[in-house]
């Protein structure tokens, strides 16, 4: 099996468990890259009864307009039922690193709105300790520097993601060499630094069920 039958396999799986929202009304939120394109393949083919949803960033809202999907702004919708996105990496707590796509404040918003996350990804995301991905921050493009040096202090190698501007207008720092042993603790301390956005850890609000793509089937793993 391929990367892209894996993540094919738990875009289905997702599209499956969110089926029964589409008949009650439900606003869906959609995520970002790659796994989460596929998964919007699966709603597009459901499009008659898809009647709301909020993206996570431009690139997602226009593959769901194209469809002919309705794209709401987060503030005009009441709650959002589910949201369904994919990750960089995953742990068995399903605290996250995303932002490899660069939409990591926009996912962050609506996963912290949604009733219920869903994060589908193929195997090869599942970790025991993050890390190993460079943990996305979003920064205001003038305290760049500023930041960069307070990454260092907190002992990461901080990298400038050049010629990348996100939804937002704002800019990347990718930070290398660092195990992540306190995700909750880091995603609090990065948020601290004057000039974040946000980071690309999602400890505090993980995912509520994590459905893994593997050679032999989807795995559904929930948080206890
Ligand atoms: C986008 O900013 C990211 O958070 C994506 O959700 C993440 O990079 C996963 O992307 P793929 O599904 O392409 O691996």
């Amino acid at each position: 099996m391929t990367q892209d039958d894996l993540k094919k396999a738990v875009a289905q799986a997702a599209f499956k468990r969110i089926e029964p929202h589409l008949h009650e009304d439900s606003v869906i939120g959609v995520g970002t890259g790659s796994t989460a394109n596929v998964f919007i393949e699966y709603l597009a083919e459901a499009k008659h009864l898809v009647t709301s949803t909020v993206a996570s960033s431009e690139e997602t809202a226009r593959r769901l307009k194209e469809h002919g999907i309705p794209v709401y702004d987060l503030n005009s919708v009441d709650e959002v039922t589910v949201y369904i996105d994919g990750a960089d990496e995953a742990n068995e707590y399903l605290q996250l690193i995303k932002g490899g796509g660069a939409a990591l404040t926009r996912e962050k918003i609506i996963a912290a709105v949604a009733k219920e996350f869903i994060c589908i990804a193929d195997e090869s995301k599942f970790v025991t300790v993050l890390g190993n991905f460079p943990l996305p921050v979003e920064v205001i493009p003038m305290a760049r520097s500023h930041v960069g040096r307070q990454i260092v202090k907190l002992g990461g190698d901080p990298v400038y993601r050049e010629g990348v501007l996100t939804d937002n207008g704002n800019v990347i720092i990718d930070i290398y060499n660092m195990s992540i042993t306190d995700p909750r603790k880091l995603e609090n301390d990065l948020n601290q630094i004057v000039g974040v956005v946000t980071n690309g850890l999602f400890a505090q609000r993980p995912a509520d069920i994590l459905l893994l793509g593997k050679a032999d089937g989807v795995v559904e793993i929930t948080s206890s």
